[in-house]
């Protein structure tokens, strides 16, 4: 299982999300692979954002290896799910997509925790350092259900 996480400047949101899950996997043993990409180009190569490493860092988190790159239309036959941040990255990957069944890959990340909602993790980009915490909150819960998903799927490893 290979699992992919999207969202504007892969700096913030995905590069957490990416983070969190490659940490709660390694923890339960679980066969699944964890990227991330943005659908932007604007900071590929470059580290996550030092307000969202500090953050992630606070929580035991490391995120300072990983770096930005953009999402491309052969990540659809890479991955088996991608989890999107909000809607316009939603919009962005689908346009993409080639068929229904690249489409079918394809979810916000806050439909784990909060079904059917489509709700959205905001970006944080442009705010102030609370927005980082919230992100965190909103990012660790989803992936916690997302691992509870798996672990039903593959056992606990
Ligand atoms: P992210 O946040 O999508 O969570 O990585 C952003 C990072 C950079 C920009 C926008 C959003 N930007 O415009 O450069």
């Amino acid at each position: 299982m290979k699992i992919l996480m999207v969202c504007l400047g892969n700096i913030c949101r995905s590069p957490l999300a990416d983070g969190l899950m490659r940490k709660k996997v390694k923890d339960h043993g679980l066969p699944v692979e964890i990227d991330s990409a943005g659908t932007g180009d604007w900071h590929v190569g470059e580290a996550p954002d030092h307000r969202m490493r500090a953050t992630a860092k606070s929580k035991g988190v490391p995120i300072d290896e990983l770096r930005g790159r953009q999402f491309k239309v052969e990540d659809f036959d890479r991955f088996d799910r991608i989890f999107v941040m909000d809607l316009s990255n939603k919009e962005n990957v689908l346009k993409l997509a080639r068929n229904n069944s690249d489409k079918e890959k394809v979810d916000l990340l806050l439909n784990l925790s909060h079904p059917g909602e489509d709700m959205e993790v905001p970006d944080p980009y442009f705010g102030g350092e609370e927005g980082f915490e919230h992100v965190f909150q909103l990012v660790d819960n989803a992936t916690d259900q997302l691992v509870n998903d798996l672990k039903a799927t593959y056992g606990e490893g």
